[in-house]
């Protein structure tokens, strides 16, 4: 049985004040929600070690939105996967399209980043989406499966990597696609996960679906059979709408 991951998605936005948000997050989620599913938010690595202050010993888990490919070294401006576990992060998204597109990120070096995570005993949250004229063009399927094929090392296992599925197009622009559109493709990766890795991988694996999740859409996605929780962005920033897409998922059994 896989238990849902609620992941909030910060992207560059959040302050310290915005300290009160996470507060309120743990203050309003119920006890048999943290039993029954994983939540995490992800802010800016200048909130990191703050936010895990704020949530240690709560159900809340802190991850962080990219990370460097070495340890440590001369490159200015960027955070390797050790600084953020050092700062409390559990968990590090790499290959999100935002970094893929404007920073010309491929897949060679989403794997890399993949493999950094782990060497830091954080979870990787793998990336990956079709964009708008590849899913016009019907090469959905098979721009996800090489992606798959490409991003995700061949060391994976179920604890340590979330697969998360967020078409190009339906993020934060209120679109998403339709409900039997998303089963599919969810079925399809998991499929190919499977193909690729040894059993039980491709079973146990989460596959998260990120794009325009809300609360009045989240019960409708998260119903879904192969889908194991979302990657949320702007409605992660309120505590209210991140409360209620939580409230939509599925529980496990304890
Ligand atoms: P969105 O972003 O929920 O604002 O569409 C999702 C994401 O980019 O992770």
């Amino acid at each position: 049985m896989r238990r849902q991951l609620i992941c909030g998605n910060w992207k560059m936005n959040g302050l310290a004040a915005s300290a009160a948000e996470l507060t309120a997050l743990i203050a309003g989620l119920a006890p048999e929600r943290a039993r029954g599913l994983d939540l995490m938010v992800c802010p800016p690595a200048t909130l990191i070690a703050r936010f895990a202050e704020i949530a240690a010993g709560s159900p809340l888990a802190i991850g962080a939105q990219d990370c460097h490919i070495a340890a440590s070294g001369a490159y200015t401006g960027d955070l390797s996967a050790e600084m953020h576990a050092d700062a409390g992060a559990t968990a590090v998204i790499v290959g999100h399209s935002e970094r893929r597109y404007e920073y010309g990120e491929g897949d060679a070096l989403v794997a890399r980043k993949a493999e950094a995570a782990w060497r830091a005993g954080l979870v990787a949250i793998i990336c990956v989406g079709e964009t708008e004229a590849e899913r016009d063009r019907g090469d959905t399927l098979d721009v996800l499966a090489h992606q798959l094929a490409t991003s995700v090392p061949s060391g994976a296992s179920a604890a340590t990597t979330v697969i998360a599925y967020e078409p190009v197009w339906a993020i934060g622009t209120g679109r998403t696609p339709v409900i039997a559109e998303i089963a599919e493709t969810h079925a399809a990766m998991r499929a190919e996960l499977a193909r690729r890795f040894r059993a039980p991988f491709g079973d146990q694996v989460r596959i998260l679906y990120g794009g325009s999740v809300k609360p009045d859409n989240a019960a409708e996605i998260l119903a879904l059979h192969d889908v194991d929780g979302a990657l949320v962005g702007g409605a992660s920033l309120k505590s209210q709408d991140l409360l209620a897409i939580a409230g939509a998922a599925r529980l496990t059994p304890a």
